[in-house]
C-alpha cells in the first residue's frame, strides 16, 4: 500500500489519530514534526528561535519529498506543510491525504496557548486568520475529509469508513 497522509490544522489530531491507524493497519508512523525534531536535536519552537521558520519550512519539503518516493507509512503532517502548495505534488505522490478538520471553535480550545506551538502564541485573532487562510489550501490537497471533532478513537473509526468506502 501507498501511504496514508494525515493533513490538516494544529490541534486538529493528526498525531494522535495517526498513531492509532497505524497500530490498526500494521503500518510504519512517522510524524513529520518529530521526524525533523530528530534530525536536528532541537525542539520545534527551538528550531523557529534558532534556525528560523524559513529553515523548518525547508526541512519539511525535504522530509515530505524523501518520504514520497517510499510507502507502506502513515505519515502524519506538521500542519503548515499541506498549507504550502509547493509541496501538494509530493503529497499526491506519497499516497492517499485524509484532511483532519475540527473546527474553528475546538481548534482555539485545544491550541491557545500552547508552548509547544510557536504559531499558536500570536493570539485567537491571529489563529483564527491562519486558519481561514488555510482551509482552502487544505481541501485543494485532500482526497479525504474527515470530522475530527470528536474524540480521538471517533475520528479513528471515521478514517477507517472513509478509507473502506474510498476502496
Ligand atoms: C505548524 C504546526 C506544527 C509544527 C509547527 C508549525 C503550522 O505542527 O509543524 O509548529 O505551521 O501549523 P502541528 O500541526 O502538529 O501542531
Amino acid at each position: 500500500m501507498r501511504n496514508l497522509v494525515l493533513c490538516g490544522f494544529m490541534g486538529s489530531g493528526k498525531s494522535a489519530v495517526g498513531k492509532l491507524l497505524a497500530e490498526r493497519l500494521h503500518m510504519e508512523f512517522v510524524d513529520t514534526d518529530a521526524a525533523i525534531e530528530k534530525q536536528t536535536n532541537l525542539s520545534i519552537p527551538e528550531i523557529f528561535a534558532q534556525r528560523g521558520e524559513a529553515a523548518f519550512r525547508r526541512y519539511e519539503t525535504e522530509l515530505i519529498e524523501k518520504l514520497s518516493n517510499e510507502s507502506g507509512r502513515v505519515i502524519s503532517l506538521g500542519g503548515g506543510l499541506a498549507a504550502n502548495e509547493a509541496n501538494h505534488p509530493y503529497l499526491k505522490r506519497a499516497g492517499t491525504v485524509i484532511l483532519l478538520d475540527c473546527g474553528i471553535d475546538e481548534t482555539l480550545l485545544r491550541i491557545s496557548g500552547d508552548a509547544g506551538r510557536p504559531l499558536a502564541a500570536g493570539g485567537r485573532e491571529d489563529i483564527v486568520r491562519r486558519y481561514e487562510q488555510r482551509a482552502p489550501i487544505y481541501r485543494k490537497a485532500a482526497d479525504l475529509v474527515i470530522d475530527s471533532s470528536g474524540s480521538v478513537r471517533q475520528t479513528l473509526q471515521k478514517v477507517l469508513s472513509a478509507l473502506e468506502e474510498s476502496k
